[in-house]
């Protein structure tokens, strides 16, 4: 058996650049910008996010930029801000999280403002992500989950090449205590390097 992974040890870059967007791991001083992202948003993300309703204050943005920034060094928890390029507006927000270094596996999640929707910044975001987990992190396997309701999040992956590997029944509660059934899709190594050989298959 190899030694596990030490995921401190990762050379991890924080920030992500795209032909529109840079995602970067959030800075104590992006805690005004994501209270207003937050607040801008909170009707659209509340049916999905059930943790909007625990962000309830500019204080808690202040609090979670700099909680993420520590979770960030000791890579348990990769969170970052989605910004136009041009003009500098945080969109959204994307990241690596629930790790399983023994693999390495891993989960990405994404929201967008709702101004920011219909324009692929999402796609774009997933894409970013999906590279620095299996060219920096040394990912086997990354997953995107959704609710089956969910159809433009479960869009993206789709959109991005992910494969449906199976629709969870009964998964969790949703935010009205419903039970609700959750698709997951899924990317593996062999199938990040084949998209890269043939990047024609890449899609939008
Ligand atoms: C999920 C969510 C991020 C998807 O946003 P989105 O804007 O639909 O997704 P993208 O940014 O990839 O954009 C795709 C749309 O932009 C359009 N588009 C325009 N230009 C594009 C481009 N250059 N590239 C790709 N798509 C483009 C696509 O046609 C598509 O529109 P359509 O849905 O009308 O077909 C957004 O709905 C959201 O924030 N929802 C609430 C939070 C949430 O559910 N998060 C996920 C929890 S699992």
């Amino acid at each position: 058996m190899t030694k596990p992974l030490d995921p401190v040890l990762l050379d991890v870059p924080d920030e992500l650049v795209g032909p529109r967007i840079v995602l970067r791991a959030w800075r104590e001083e992006d805690a005004g910008a994501l209270w207003l992202a937050v607040e801008a948003s909170r009707a659209h993300l509340a049916p999905w996010m059930p943790w909007v309703r625990d962000h309830d204050s500019a204080e808690f943005s202040r609090a979670y930029t700099r909680r993420m920034r520590a979770k960030w060094a000791l890579r348990e928890d990769l969170p970052m801000g989605i910004w136009t390029r041009a003009g500098h507006q945080l969109i959204g927000a994307t990241g690596l999280h629930r790790f399983d270094w023994t693999v390495p596996a891993m989960d990405i999640g994404y929201w967008l403002t709702p101004d920011a929707t219909g324009h692929g910044y999402a796609s774009e975001a997933v894409r970013l992500v999906t590279a620095m987990a299996f060219d920096h992190l040394r990912a086997e396997r990354v997953t995107i989950t959704c609710s089956t309701a969910n159809t433009r999040s479960a869009a993206v992956p789709l959109r991005c090449g992910y494969l449906h590997e199976a629709t969870l029944r009964s998964e969790r509660r949703d935010h009205e205590g419903r039970l609700r059934d959750t698709l997951l899709y899924a990317m593996t190594r062999r199938d990040y390097l084949a998209r890269v050989a043939a990047p024609s298959t890449a899609g939008r």
